[in-house]
């Protein structure tokens, strides 16, 4: 486990290389926060990460949202992700789907792609198959701006849990 104590003692270059893997991919997100320090709790980093993404542009918020994989995707199958990405899908069973379910998972992914561009996001450990089936049909009618907000809301838990799980907080 990291402690904050020597998180706050780290050059910007070590810090981001730490911290890496809290972003998907986006190690940029890390490394703005830098800034920020010293932090004076695990949640007062995050926060200072999601200011970073607050006040990021249109254009790096997309790419951090395209930086995930697919839900149970072609990559998801052949275990490609990152080790943070496989363990996640893994803990809502999308390693694990029926036919059925892996056809819907499909067509909705497709749905989501085709209509906004880039791949829906929900933090899976925080939810099931089910509610993740649900959420997708349900956030294909939102409008573009929203479906950001909400990926980038989304991404906030999902780096919320990988921090806590690698720093004593
Ligand atoms: N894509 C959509 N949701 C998630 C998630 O919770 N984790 C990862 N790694 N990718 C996703």
């Amino acid at each position: 486990m990291l402690t904050l104590q020597s998180l706050n003692t780290l050059d910007r270059d070590a810090f981001t290389q730490t911290l890496h893997f809290a972003f998907e991919l986006s190690p940029w997100v890390v490394e703005r926060a830098w800034d920020a320090r010293p932090f004076a709790s695990v949640e007062a980093m995050h926060e200072a990460m999601m200011a970073v993404l607050d006040a990021a542009t249109t254009a790096d918020k997309l790419a951090l949202i395209r930086a995930h994989p697919e839900l149970a995707g072609k990559a998801a199958i052949a275990k490609q992700l990152t080790a943070e990405s496989n363990a996640e899908q893994a803990s809502a069973g999308l390693d694990r789907l029926t036919p059925e379910e892996f056809a819907r998972f499909h067509a909705l992914n497709a749905a989501y792609a085709e209509r906004f561009g880039f791949p829906f996001i929900i933090c899976v450990r925080l939810n099931d198959k089910d509610s993740i089936l649900k959420a997708m049909a349900a956030r294909l009618s939102n409008d573009e701006a929203s479906e950001i907000a909400e990926a980038i809301t989304q991404v906030g838990l999902i780096s919320k849990l990988r921090l806590f799980d690698a720093v004593t907080h």
